[in-house]
């Protein structure tokens, strides 16, 4: 069994990112990236103050703004519009979920495309579909990332997500489409989901309950992939995976912290850098 070291593998993007980031500030341009937090969401605020110091890591110019729950659907837009507008920032990030009472959705279709580094856009959506992108979403692209990392191919495998979300579980199954896997996704209706995570050879948890997919889960030697970010019953940060059964039974397997969330970021720093590129044609 070995431990997919999501650190280390994002430190070596960041530093692509970082070596590239210089290049450009020769030529005049400062990447910059915009992230929105509206409310006080603990998590969320976290999150965002990962962005931040990644950013200052890489050399890129960064503005956060952090709105009180009370910021109503215009003020956010209005926001939004100031951003797509201004041209030191090239890209926009809204921390979702948003609090009640806001829409996430309004706000992601109103950040313009060749800004929206989340990926969540629907044009940017389609696009990925299709296969033909320039920005792909931060966490399944941080997954296939690790995987090309560990050289762990994907090719012919039987690959299972857990989860459906616009955020995760269905540009994850995209992903590995892409990269020809006969991809599975199961979800809170499917039955005998063991069964089916049982013939997995590669599978990626994105459910959101702590411990969710136990040993009787999981196939001798699969890879297995957590981005659950739970807390456990003493309170302690966990996956979507019982890591400390599941482990031995695994090829490979991501731990909490430590495994898809650095991942994230430094796909985030890579989508930025590409927009900056994008936007003064630099490419
Ligand atoms: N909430 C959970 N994951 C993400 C993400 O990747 N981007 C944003 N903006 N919000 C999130």
């Amino acid at each position: 069994m070995q431990i997919i070291d999501g650190k280390k593998v994002s430190a070596q993007v960041k530093e692509q990112v970082a070596n590239e980031t210089k290049e450009l500030i020769k030529k005049g341009i400062i990447p910059g990236l915009a992230v929105i937090l509206v409310g006080d969401d603990p998590a969320s605020r976290v999150y965002v103050n990962n962005k931040k110091k990644a950013c200052e890591l890489v050399g890129f110019h960064s503005v956060e703004y952090a709105l009180p729950a009370s910021t109503t659907q215009e003020e956010l837009l209005a926001l939004v519009e100031e951003l797509n507008n201004r041209a030191d920032i090239n890209g926009i990030l809204c921390q979702l979920p948003l609090p009640k009472g806001l829409d996430d959705n309004a706000v992601i279709e109103a950040i313009s495309p060749l800004k929206d580094v989340d990926a969540f856009h629907k044009q940017n959506v389609g696009r990925i579909m299709i296969g033909d992108y320039d920005f792909l979403p931060c966490t399944p692209a941080g997954i296939m990332e690790m995987l090309h990392a560990y050289d762990i191919s994907v090719d012919g495998k039987k690959c299972v997500v857990i989860g459906r979300s616009n955020i995760v579980g269905k540009p994850m199954a995209m992903l590995l489409l892409h990269e020809n896997g006969t991809v599975t996704i199961c979800h809170s209706h499917t039955t005998n989901l063991s069964e089916i995570t049982s013939e997995a050879d590669i599978l990626v948890a994105a459910i959101g309950k702590a411990k969710f997919v136990t040993a009787d889960m999981v196939k001798d030697g699969a890879v297995v992939i957590d981005v659950g970010m739970n807390r456990d019953e003493k309170g302690k940060l966990c996956g979507d995976v019982d890591f400390e059964n599941v482990k031995d039974k695994c090829s490979f397997i991501t731990p909490v912290p430590g495994g898809v969330g650095p991942m994230t970021i430094a796909i985030l720093m890579k989508n930025t850098l590409k927009a900056a590129k994008m936007q003064n044609n630099v490419l």
